[in-house]
């Protein structure tokens, strides 16, 4: 054997086995190929042994050539198994002109849309948002709304207490409190939150959430509370949206009233939703109770005001057209998210 022939054979032995690590599909054929040109009775072993058939002074270069070539099969084969363990099981096909998976995007949630928009709508009046705890005292939810301890109107408010005197907030009306406690009039704000009763159906759901409006000012009368709530049915709804108020009751408010719109499904004519009548109730309101005012300090100012309590639950599903509050509040998207925010 000369050296050129030597040479010749790890030439055409690199080749092979480069092809064959490079190809190995499976950790089987890995094995296989590395026992074909790695392993002891292996082709790199038997043209190693073709050495000792060459001349004394040949074999350095030769040596070489051999070294060079047990390096390279040797990382091919480590670059093969890691190829291979990066890549599917045995048997799974990549389809690259499958379309990816969707990540699944959240949105804003009907609810909170529904109350930002209405937030927004008094906003653009001049009321200022504001916000408070959801775990309120005895004291803002009731005693300062002028709720006197152990009087019936109280009952209606169906609280989850806490412990004595800590409950978590009927109404947001605590706020009113909170507020003109810390500062002097004029007073515009509208108080978005979470609120909670002992309520559950249809229409009601122990977590729900309110909007309070309240402005106290100089000159202010139930003219301006029927504007404002006018004007926002009408942005809010629609153009065309008419409102009445009904005499009602709350503790903090004198007179007080009931505020219905005219249906949004039959528009006054009667149908199901608003059970015949024409009108839909969504909300309380009134010309807050002079009694506050000792409660907070303004006793002495020529101030009058009024202030109103949106259900948002109510209106989102008035408007949205939903027939069970639980869509909102349900792990299950599939109504929710026919309404991407
Ligand atoms: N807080 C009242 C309720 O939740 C609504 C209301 C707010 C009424 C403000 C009048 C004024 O029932």
């Amino acid at each position: 054997m000369n050296p050129q022939e030597f040479l010749e054979k790890v030439k055409t032995l690199r080749e092979e086995a480069l092809a064959a690590f490079a190809s190995a599909a499976s950790a089987d054929e890995l094995e296989g190929a590395r026992v074909r040109y790695l392993g002891s009775k292996g082709a790199l072993g038997e043209t190693s042994r073709l050495m000792g058939k060459l001349d004394k002074q040949e074999r350095p270069e030769a040596g070489k050539a051999l070294n060079e070539l047990r390096e390279m099969i040797s990382s091919a084969f480590a670059g093969a198994g890691e190829r291979l363990a990066s890549a599917p099981e045995d048997g799974e096909m990549l389809d690259v002109t499958l379309p990816g998976r969707r990540v699944p995007v959240g949105s804003t949630h009907l609810i909170t849309r529904t109350s930002r928009e209405i937030c927004a709508i008094f906003e653009k009046m001049g009321l200022t948002i504001t916000e408070g705890p959801e775990v309120e005292t005895d004291y803002y939810n009731f005693e300062a709304l002028n709720f006197p301890k152990d009087h019936p109107s109280r009952d209606m408010q169906q609280s989850l207490f806490l412990e004595e005197g800590l409950l978590l907030r009927t109404h947001t009306s605590g706020v009113q409190i909170r507020t003109m406690e810390k500062t002097r009039p004029p007073v515009w704000i509208v108080v978005p939150g979470k609120t909670y009763r002992r309520d559950d159906d249809l229409t009601h759901s122990p977590m729900f959430n309110q909007i309070e409006g309240l402005v106290v000012d100089r000159g202010i009368t139930m003219a301006d509370l029927k504007g404002v709530l006018s004007e926002f049915a009408r942005k809010f709804f629609s153009e065309s949206t008419k409102i009445r108020l009904r005499p009602s009751f709350f503790p903090f408010t004198e007179p007080s009233a009931e505020v219905d719109i005219a249906c949004v499904s039959c528009g006054g004519r009667g149908c199901r939703i608003c059970k015949g009548s024409g009108w839909l109730e969504v909300l309380g309101c009134g010309m807050v109770d002079p009694a506050l005012y000792a409660y907070v300090g303004y006793e002495r100012e020529d101030v009058s005001g009024f202030a109103f309590g949106i259900g948002v639950d109510r209106m989102a599903m008035l408007k949205y057209r939903l027939d069970y509050i639980g869509r909102f509040y349900s792990g299950d998207t599939r109504c929710l998210r026919q309404f991407p925010g």
